[in-house]
Formats: structure tokens, sequence, C-alpha cells
């Protein structure tokens, strides 16, 4: 499965914060935003990632992230011009998609939670057209509502709905089959100019091809559009990450860990990060793992 992160825009309700860098660029407590949407995809096993973002804001991303061999993956980058909706990036993304089957992750959208990869290996594992991830909000309509059965398949889908008919928000992790790129083809702009991701989903939801896994108590979809959200998040991260002494989405945690970059690897990334409580971090993940290798090397003789 490929995997595309979206982040474009122009963040226009973070502004003044978005004067000169992208959104998806922030901190978020201790890493930059992407890093959240990037860590999702590489503990679901996705390595080929096309990282999509607005002209003068992809130099950042590649001088941040570059071509993903540090990490053991696979990152491109690709110009969205005009915010021209999310459903957009299956045509700016086409050759990246090829033939495959595709992960769709909005860049500004933190998902934690216990178990979130076995989950989405699981939706990938029966993919037969899209499967969305649903989570409770108290302000619905704020975002796509979906309406599911005891089965887990898409009754109904309504964008922004005046009158929700659930609290259920289709958040921004989207799989799809190769199909999408014909049917993000296909697609007329909206009202608002943009090719939205909900008549996408639409067209799977009449082919009676669409399903939505709820991610329910105990976990946390966070969107950082707005000053309180984006300093909510980076709360959030702070609270679990001290009491803890864990790091969510620390990629090189995730690179190791997969078994994406060797004990060596991540210990040279951790190096780059210098003295920063992050990169200390890493150095003594870089140790225990290490110390594991060497341990298990001994026991093996
Ligand atoms: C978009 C989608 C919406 C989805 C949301 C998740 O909304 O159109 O269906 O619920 O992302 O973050 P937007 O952020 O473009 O308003």
């Amino acid at each position: 499965m490929k995997g595309i992160i979206l982040a474009g825009g122009s963040g226009t309700r973070l502004r003044p914060l978005t004067g000169t860098v992208s959104k998806q660029l922030l901190p978020v407590y201790d890493k930059p935003m992407i890093y959240y949407p990037l860590s999702v995809l590489m503990r679901a096993g996705i390595r080929d990632i096309l990282i999509i973002s607005s002209r003068n804001h992809l130099e950042m991303f590649r001088s941040l992230l570059g071509d993903g061999s540090h990490l053991g993956i696979e990152l491109s980058y690709a110009q969205q011009d005009e915010p021209r909706g999310i459903a957009e990036a299956f045509l700016i993304g086409e050759k990246h998609i090829g033939d495959s089957p595709v992960a769709l992750i909005l860049g500004d959208n933190v998902f934690h939670g216990a178990g979130f990869s076995t989950t989405i290996a699981q939706a990938a594992a029966r993919l037969d057209g899209c499967e969305l991830f649903g989570y409770p909000v108290n302000d619905p309509e704020r975002y796509g509502v979906g309406e599911i059965d005891a089965e887990g398949r898409l009754l109904s889908l309504v964008e922004k709905p005046v009158k929700p008919r659930s609290n259920l928000a289709v958040t921004g992790l989207y799989l799809y089959d190769n199909d999408v790129v014909e049917i993000a083809a296909g697609l007329t702009p909206s009202a608002r100019g943009e090719l939205e991701i909900t008549d996408v989903n639409q067209a799977y939801l009449a082919q009676g091809r669409a399903r939505l896994t709820e991610l329910g108590r105990g976990f946390a979809w966070l969107d950082m559009g707005t000053h309180d959200s984006l300093l909510q998040a980076g709360q959030y991260v702070q609270l679990l990450e001290q009491r803890q002494g864990e790091r969510i989405a620390c990629v090189e945690e995730i690179a190791l860990r997969m078994g994406f970059i060797d004990h060596e690897q991540c210990h040279a990334l951790g190096r780059d990060l210098g003295d920063s409580g992050y990169g200390n971090y890493v150095r003594e993940l870089a140790r225990r793992a290490a110390a594991t290798a060497a341990a298990e090397s001994s026991s093996a003789a």
C-alpha cells in the first residue's frame, strides 16, 4: 500500500503563526506536526510515501525529512498549486499510486491510542473500496459525519451537516483501493471549487463498498486547525510523554521498532539530533536495542 500525506493549505485560521511556516511544520510540543501523520503511516508498515504541499513550503519539508532513507522509508514530494480539495491528492499522486491501494492522511491530524496500528492493518487487509475511521465528537457539524450499521458498513455520509444524524466525525485517515484515482478524476468541483473527499467516499457508498471503523473511548483524535486545538494537542503530548517517559510519534523509534533501521543507524540519528531531550531519547533507544542485540547474539553463540 502506498501512502500520501496532504500537507497543503494556507493555514489561514492559524495566522500569524503560518505567515512564513507551513502549518504542518508547526511544533506540537517536541516535534513538527507532520511527524504525527508520518508515524501513523510508518506504523501501518507503509514505506513509500508522497508528501504534497504548496510550492513555497515543499523545500522546508524536503530539508526536514529528505528522501526518507535515514528512516528506512522512501519519501517523495509533489506540489499542490492551489488548495483545490483533499481529493486532488489522488490526481497529483496518480503516478505515485500506480496500481496500488493507497492510504491518505491529513497532515494536521494526530491519532493516538493503543492498538491503532492493528486497527489499520485489519482495515487494510479487508479493504474492498474504502475504509474510513470515525470518532465521536461534540461538534460533528464541523466534519464529514457518517452513520454505520452493526457490521461497520457505511449507511450515510454528509459533509458538515447542519443537523448531524450522528456524532461520528470522519477522521483524516482514508484507505482506498486503486479505483480512487478514477473516482477522483471524475469528480465535479463543489460550490467552494474543491474536489471533496466526501464525494469520493459517497461514490464508494453508492457502490456499497464503504466501511467505517469507530475509534472509540480511550483513543485520541485531534486536529490542529486553530490556536486552541494546536496548543491542546501539544499539551496532550506533553502530559503523556512526561508521565510515561515514552515519546509519541517519534519517527526514529518507529523506524527502529519496525525494523526499517538498525540500532547503529538509530544511534547516528540520535547523534545528529544533538543534546535535546528528544536526541537523548533516540540515543537511549539505540543503546537499549544494541544491548538486546548483543544479548541475543551471545545467547545464540
Ligand atoms: C475535511 C473533510 C471532512 C473530515 C475532516 C477531518 O474537512 O472534508 O470530511 O471530517 O477533514 O479533519 P476540512 O478540514 O477540509 O474542513
